[in-house]
């Protein structure tokens, strides 16, 4: 292994940063040569390719977004973009490739994989919709974006004794949202995972109404209902008056928490230590407190399984 390239695909995710600093700093160590790719899968099949050193990432684990930038890249999915990218890999004389990125990025490191070319996957995405990890680098950073931004939604809140409701990112993934309402106290978790109804959410709201409570919050994962409507329902239905914040894309931005950088860290440096043993189509993941890996199919075979406990724990602290 002389040459490993690193990309970072699909949406953004804080944390990114930390993790192509670790790819290229322990390639670098082991005297591997590390070329960066810019701009995901697309920048593969047009040769947007420059070699790294040690100066090239300093001074951004602390920084959200990538330094490499990112697509979504339909090319990449036809079989034309794929002989396009690997003959760029030829010509290059890549041995290895680092693919940091969500479930889609897998699957694109996979094909790589296929081709003949050595891949290992790092999971980078906001949304923790892995099933195989307990964690994606990103997560940690967008569930604490999210709780400030309902702290300061609280404060205007309760001085005018409102309830909100907060629509958050995921996917089809309800983790956001359920981290995020267990640990500011939401009233209602509304989620794809579990069904809702608009009823026990005002019956919740007149309780805390009831005992003096003079504000609340519902925590609403993109996709499943639209807030708008939902807040003119729960008006006309309890008479509370209630606002819609869509938070959107404040919670892919921002340095990365401490455990994102760590679990970045670690993830890049265990995908080039793969490859330099020899592995192929693996992919790096965190289960209890320790960086495994795992082959790409296996991984991306593994449902992600809800976390039903805490679900419950958030509505019986809500009561
Ligand atoms: O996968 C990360 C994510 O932020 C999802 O939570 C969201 O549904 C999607 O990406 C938004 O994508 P885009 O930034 O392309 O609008």
């Amino acid at each position: 292994m002389e040459k490993i390239a690193v990309l970072t695909s699909g949406g953004d995710a804080p944390g990114m940063n930390a993790a192509i600093r670790a790819v290229v700093r322990s390639g670098i160590y082991n005297s591997v040569r590390i070329l960066s790719v810019k701009d995901g899968f697309t920048g593969l099949i047009n040769a947007q390719i420059e070699e790294m050193n040690l100066s090239s990432v300093a001074d951004i684990i602390h920084r959200g977004g990538t330094i490499l930038k990112t697509t979504r890249c339909e090319e990449f999915k036809t079989k034309e973009g794929q002989r396009k990218a690997m003959n760029v890999i030829a010509v290059l004389g890549i041995d290895g490739i680092v693919v940091i990125g969500g479930g889609g990025s897998l699957e694109g490191a996979k094909v790589i994989n296929s081709l003949g070319i050595p891949s290992i996957g790092v999971p980078g995405t906001i949304d923790n919709d892995l099933g195989y990890t307990d964690y994606t680098i990103g997560f940690d950073t967008s569930v604490n974006t999210v709780v400030d931004a309902i702290s300061k939604i609280r404060e205007t809140s309760i001085s005018h004794g409102r309830a909100n409701i907060i629509e958050v990112m995921g996917r089809d993934c309800g983790n956001i949202a359920l981290y995020a309402g267990l640990a500011s106290g939401a009233e209602s978790i509304i989620i794809p995972e579990m069904e809702f109804s608009i009823d026990e959410v005002c019956r919740k709201l007149l309780r805390g109404r009831n005992r003096g409570k003079l504000h609340s919050i519902i925590i609403l994962t993109e996709g499943v209902a639209d807030p708008i409507k939902i807040s003119s329902e729960i008006k006309e239905k309890t008479g509370i008056e209630t606002r819609a914040t869509i938070l959107g894309h404040i919670q892919r931005g921002g340095s990365p928490t401490a455990f994102d950088r760590i679990l970045a860290s670690k993830m890049g440096a265990r995908a080039v230590e793969l490859l330099i043993r020899g592995a192929k189509n693996r992919t790096v993941g965190i289960q209890g407190n320790n960086i495994i890996d795992m082959d790409i199919d296996e991984a991306l075979g593994i449902e992600s399984i809800f976390d039903i406990d805490s679900y419950e724990l958030a509505n019986v602290l809500s009561i």
